[in-house]
C-alpha cells in the first residue's frame, strides 16, 4: 500500500491500556466517535487482559486515532480456530484523510500475524474499508422459529445485576467455564465483551437458571417477541428449559446465535443490521452455512 501518512504533530504508542491517562483517552475517542461509553468496565474486571492497542496521540494526550486487538478464539466447525479480533477503530474528524487508519489498521495486521493469529475477525458497517487488507463479509443470520412448549420442571431464573458484586462474580465464574454456544459456529472466550454489552444496551437481561448453571442474555419486545442473545454456561440447556425458567411464554422467538445445541429448529433470517462481520485469514474455510455469532460477542 503507497506511505501516505501524515501524523504531524502526534505520537504513536501501542499496549497502553495499563496508563489510565491512555484508558482514558480511549474512553473519550469512543464516546465522541460513536457515542457509546466504555468507562464502566473497569468495574467490570477491565478490559480483555489479551488487548493491544495501537493509537497515535496528539501533544494533549487525546487519542487522534486508534484500534485494538485481542484474542477472540472462536469455534467453526467442532474446530478451535486462533484468532484476534479487532476493535475501536476511529479517527476524529479533523485527523481524517491522512493515512492515520491505514497505518494502525496495518500495525494492528502486523502485530496478530507475529502473534501467531490464523484468523482476524471485527464487525463493521464498511467493510469496503477492509477488503485492501484480505478481508471478506460474511451475511449473519438471525433464527426464527416456533416457541417450544416451556419445560415445567424448570427451576425459576433470578435476574443478575453484573454492577452488583456478588451477580458479577457469579457471572465472571460462569464466563471462564462456559461452552461454546454452537459447535459449528460460536465465539469460545468473550467476557469483558459479554459485560460491558450488559451496560450498553439497557434492554438486554441477565437471569440465571441455577439449577443449570447457566446465565442467560435475552430481550423481550413490546409484541411478545423473545430474543435469545446468549447462554453461558458449560452445558447448554433447551430452550423449552430456558423458557421454563424465565417463566415467559413468548409470541414469537429469535435466538441471535446457531442454535444448534438448544434442542430446537429455527428458520435463518439474514439480519437487517448494516453491522456485518469481516474476516481474513483461513484460506477458503469460511462458514458454508447461515453464519451467526451472539450479538454479546459484538465489539
Ligand atoms: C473510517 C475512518 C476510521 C477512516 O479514517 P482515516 O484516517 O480517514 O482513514 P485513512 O486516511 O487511513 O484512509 C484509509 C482508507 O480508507 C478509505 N476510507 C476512508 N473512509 C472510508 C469509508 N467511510 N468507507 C470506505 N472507505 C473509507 C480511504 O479512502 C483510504 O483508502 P486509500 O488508502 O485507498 O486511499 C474514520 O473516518 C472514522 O473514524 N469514521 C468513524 C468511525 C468508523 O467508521 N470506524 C470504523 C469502524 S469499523
Amino acid at each position: 500500500m503507497e506511505q501516505r501518512l501524515d501524523s504531524a504533530g502526534l505520537t504513536f504508542r501501542q499496549d497502553y491500556f495499563s496508563d489510565p491517562a491512555g484508558w482514558a483517552a480511549l474512553v473519550s475517542l469512543l464516546r465522541d466517535i460513536f457515542g457509546i461509553d466504555i468507562g464502566p468496565l473497569q468495574q467490570l474486571g477491565g478490559p480483555d487482559p489479551t488487548s493491544m492497542p495501537f493509537g497515535w496521540f496528539d501533544a494533549e494526550g487525546e487519542l487522534a486515532a486508534n484500534i485494538s486487538a485481542f484474542a477472540l478464539p472462536f469455534v467453526l466447525n467442532g474446530r478451535n480456530v486462533h484468532a484476534a479480533g479487532l476493535q475501536s477503530g476511529a479517527v476524529r474528524p479533523p485527523w481524517r484523510g491522512r493515512g492515520l487508519y491505514s497505518d494502525v489498521t496495518v500495525k494492528a495486521l502486523d502485530w496478530c500475524e507475529r502473534q501467531g493469529f490464523e484468523a482476524v475477525i471485527l464487525y463493521t458497517d464498511k467493510p469496503s474499508l477492509y477488503e485492501p487488507y484480505g478481508f471478506r463479509a460474511i451475511a449473519l443470520h438471525r433464527y426464527e422459529g416456533p416457541t417450544p412448549d416451556p419445560s415445567s420442571s424448570a427451576a425459576r431464573a433470578r435476574p443478575l445485576l453484573p454492577t452488583n458484586a456478588d451477580d458479577l462474580a457469579l457471572l465472571q465464574s460462569l464466563l471462564k467455564r462456559r461452552s461454546p454456544v454452537s459447535t459449528s459456529l460460536a465465539v469460545t472466550v468473550n467476557a469483558a465483551m459479554f459485560l460491558i454489552n450488559t451496560q450498553l444496551d439497557p434492554d438486554i437481561r441477565i437471569s440465571f437458571l441455577e439449577d443449570r448453571q447457566a446465565a442467560i442474555a435475552w430481550k423481550m419486545d413490546e409484541a411478545g417477541r423473545f430474543s435469545l442473545l446468549d447462554v453461558v454456561a458449560a452445558e447448554m440447556p433447551s430452550l423449552a428449559a430456558i423458557l421454563g425458567g424465565l417463566e415467559i411464554a413468548p409470541a414469537s422467538v429469535e435466538v441471535l446465535f446457531r442454535p444448534d445445541k438448544l434442542g430446537w429448529d429455527g428458520v435463518p433470517q439474514p439480519l437487517e443490521s448494516g453491522t456485518r462481520l469481516v474476516l481474513r485469514g483461513l484460506g477458503h474455510a469460511t462458514p458454508d452455512f447461515p453464519a451467526m455469532l451472539s450479538p454479546m460477542a459484538e465489539f
